[in-house]
Parts: C-alpha cells; structure tokens; sequence
C-alpha cells in the first residue's frame, strides 16, 4: 500500500536565512521543534522570513530552475531566496507571451538575472535583458550598501554575462540611467532598488512601456522595512487603475 509520505513529494527546504532576529539560534531551536512535532514533516519551507508547513514546493520539481540555482546562488540569503526565485522564473516564463524585453533595475551581482536567464534560455532569444545598478556605495545614497558593492563589481557582473550578446549592463542612478539604455518595449520588469523614490522613478519612464500581458515584480514590495515602497506602489497604480498582487514571499506582482 502507497503511504501518504510515498506520495507527497520530499519537499522540504529549511535554510536559516531569516532576518530581524533578537536572538537567531532560539528561532533555529523553535524551527526544529516545530518541524519534531509534525506528523509527516514533508512540505516545510522556512528561509527568507518564510515559513510554510505542508505545501507542495512544486518549484523543487523544476529541474532547470533547480539547476540554475544550484549554479549561481551562492550565499545563504541568495539560497534562502529560493522561492522568490521561482515567482521570477514563473513572471519570465509568462513575460515569453508578450512582445518586447527584459529589465531588472538593481541587479547587484546579476544572480537572479542570471538564474532568469537559463531559465528561459535567453541568451538564444530575440530579446534583449536591460540590467541597472549603481553597483557601488557611498554615504549620500537613500538605498543601503550591500555586502559586495565595490568599484569592480560593474565588471564582475559583465563577466557573468559575457556568453550572452543580448545583455546591456547600465551603471549609474536609476531613473537618470534610463536615459542612456532602456527598451521601447518590455515583456518582464524587476524592480529590486529597495528605494520607493527610485523605483517610482522607473516606474514613470518604463510602466507605460511594458507590453499587454507583460508581468511586473517588485521585490520588496511586502517587506515592512520597505514599506513606504508599498505605500507609494500601491497609490500610483491605483491612479492608473492596476492593483498590486502581495505574495507571501515579500514580492508584489502586477500583470499589464
Ligand atoms: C537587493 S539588491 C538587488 C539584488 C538583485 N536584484 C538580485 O536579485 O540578485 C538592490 C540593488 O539596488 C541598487 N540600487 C539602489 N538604488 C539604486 C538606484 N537609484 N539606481 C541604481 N541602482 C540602485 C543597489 O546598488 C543594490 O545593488
């Protein structure tokens, strides 16, 4: 007879990449007991402020997302962010019905571009990928640094492109660096700026340019320590009548 652990998939993704902890390995030790006092401890997901108990993790089962993953993310929040990956992969996947390009401004170190990229095959489309970032840090900015923001980062991220023809790696302050690369039109748009200033900013030069059917991600739509990103998103769409879909991954989603 087939058991119920046999038919379920071994679904299980537990990473300790969780942020905005008083005391980190007392939320670990609760993480374990929760998952101890399971009767079938199968579907947990528990990383990047995400806990989920018996769900499918269907994404686990996409062999070339997977794969992509295991070939680029690297660092544990990169890896914790596993399920945020797979909303790309599925908003690419879906931009591929609609006419024009690809953009993500904040691309950083071009991982989930990257992981996107395999995932669609991009390098062999007749698309191109429009990446945007200040890849450096000083004091002045609104947004935070990140752990590998350097003078020599712009050039890291071109070496992880250069198999591709079809990527355009633009330096400088999004929206001002619109200006100097940015498509007519767009099937797949990933706003990651961690910034409500700038990304209202390339929502007023690139919303009007994403194709019907064309999806639109922001990452740090749901997160409270960037909601002002939130309240601001959620009123300029509501003036142009589209309403921003909030997943439990911390990312909003509006379809064009
Ligand atoms: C969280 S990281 C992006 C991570 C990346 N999307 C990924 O998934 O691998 C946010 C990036 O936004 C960039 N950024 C913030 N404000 C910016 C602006 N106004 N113009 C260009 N880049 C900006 C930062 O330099 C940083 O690298």
């Amino acid at each position: 007879m087939t058991s119920i652990k046999d038919i379920l998939p071994p679904s299980a993704v537990i990473t300790h990449a969780f942020y905005g902890l008083k005391d980190h390995a007392a939320v670990v030790g609760a993480l374990d007991q929760l998952v101890d006092n399971m009767n079938i401890p199968r579907g947990v997901f528990a990383g990047d402020n995400l806990i989920t108990l018996g769900k499918s993790l269907g994404f686990l089962d996409d062999k070339v997302l997977m794969a992509a993953f295991q070939r680029h993310a690297a660092t544990p929040p990169e890896r914790g962010a596993i399920w945020r990956l797979a909303t790309l992969a599925w908003a690419a996947r879906t931009a591929l019905r609609a006419e024009g390009d690809f953009v993500e401004c904040g691309c950083y170190k071009g991982v989930s571009a990257r992981i996107i990229s395999e995932v669609v095959g991009f390098a062999d489309l007749p698309r191109h990928y429009y990446l945007y970032d200040l890849f450096e840090h000083d004091e002045s900015m609104p947004h935070h640094s990140m752990l590998e923001h350097s003078a020599t980062l712009v050039d890291q991220v071109r070496e992880r492109f250069s198999d591709m023809s079809n990527v355009t790696i633009t330096k400088g302050r999004v929206p001002d660096s619109l200006a100097q690369a940015a498509p007519e039109k767009i099937a797949f748009m990933h706003l990651d700026l961690n910034n409500a200033e700038a990304e209202i900013g390339a929502l007023e030069v690139l919303f009007d340019r994403i194709s019907p059917g064309g999806v639109l991600i922001l990452d740090d739509f749901g997160w409270v320590a960037y909601r002002a990103q939130q309240v601001a998103e959620v009123a300029w769409m509501a003036e142009r009548g589209y309403h921003i879909l909030e997943l439990p991954t911390g990312q909003g989603m509006v379809i064009k």
